[in-house]
């Protein structure tokens, strides 16, 4: 085939030649609610197997860009294709090969880590024959099997949110979509979900499509890292190529600053602040 060099005239992003193969690809993607251009014409493209972070300021559009990719939000202009499918023709198709969890908690806390899955293990559609397997799996992979039959409520942080990539995984998904996974956990507990995350990738080639405040994090865990700031997407490479172009002492901290002008969220209202602020509470 041959290689397309397309270029986002915007961005002047380069995106990767056709012949690659892409888990994601955005071309122009843009969602409007009314007057707010929340995500303005993004272009990008994620390989297969690369942990890829979606990175900016608070508003910057990262979670609409999440939601017009698994197919939660439909897209005002541009277009989207997940694991090869273009997510407004076949959103079904798109569906049954990701997985997503999302900024706000979605684990139940009044049943146990058994019972959540099984509920997320009919809603994937897995059959009776395979639940038990598909769950054990899950649960073993994310290290959760010895509190199995405790109460969510019960669980700390990092148990919820590995719980939750526990039910998104059930069905093996090409894609996952993760975001914030580690808002609000201590630094062990994070630790854990990277690793969980890094397994993930690598004993089942999933992509991981994930955001994050945390630039070390991202620095850490990334393969591609990408910018957003007021509905665009400023930048995108490989953590240590862009703090490179920034000089020799450069951080990822650096790389945000210059991208997003301060780090001060200019478009982020009371409202995404106070909702993640209630993510961070739920699992302290
Ligand atoms: N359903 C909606 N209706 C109207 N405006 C919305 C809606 N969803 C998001 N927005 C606005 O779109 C912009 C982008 O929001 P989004 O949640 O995608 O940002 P984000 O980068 O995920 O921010 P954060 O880091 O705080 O999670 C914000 O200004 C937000 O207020
Ligand atoms: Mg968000």
């Amino acid at each position: 085939m041959e290689a397309t060099d397309t270029k986002d005239l915007k961005t002047g992003n380069r995106l990767p030649a056709a012949r690659t193969t892409l888990a994601v690809r955005t071309e122009f993607l843009t969602k409007r609610f009314a007057a707010l251009v929340a995500v303005n014409r993004v272009s990008l493209g994620v390989p297969e197997g690369t942990i890829f972070g979606l990175l900016g300021t608070n508003g910057a559009g990262k979670t609409t860009v999440i939601k017009m990719l698994t197919t939660l939000l439909a897209p005002t202009e541009g277009n989207a294709e997940v694991a090869g499918l273009d997510v407004v023709k076949e959103p079904e198709a798109v569906r049954r090969r990701i997985g997503y969890v999302s900024q706000m908690l979605s684990a139940d806390g009044e049943l146990t880590g058994y019972e959540n899955l099984l509920i997320s293990a009919k809603l994937y559609g897995i059959g009776r024959a395979d639940r038990a397997q598909h769950i054990a799996q899950a649960l073993k992979f994310m290290e959760l099997s010895d509190v199995a039959d405790k109460l969510v409520s019960h669980y700390s942080g990092g148990m919820i949110r590995r719980l939750e990539i526990a039910q998104s995984m059930l069905h093996r998904p090409q894609v996952l979509f993760l975001d914030e996974p580690t808002v609000g956990l201590d630094p062990v507990a994070r630790r854990a979900v990277w690793q969980r995350i890094r397994d993930l990738r690598n004993e089942f080639g999933t992509t991981i499509v994930l955001t994050t405040h945390d630039m070390s994090e991202a620095d850490e865990l990334c393969d591609i890292v990408g910018f957003m700031h007021v509905g665009r997407l400023e930048t995108l490479g490989p953590p240590a190529q862009l703090k490179a172009e920034l000089g020799a002492e450069a951080t990822l901290d650096d790389v945000f600053i210059h991208y997003t002008g301060t780090s001060i969220a200019e478009r982020g209202g009371y409202q995404d602040v106070a909702r993640t602020r209630r993510t961070a509470e739920r699992l302290e």
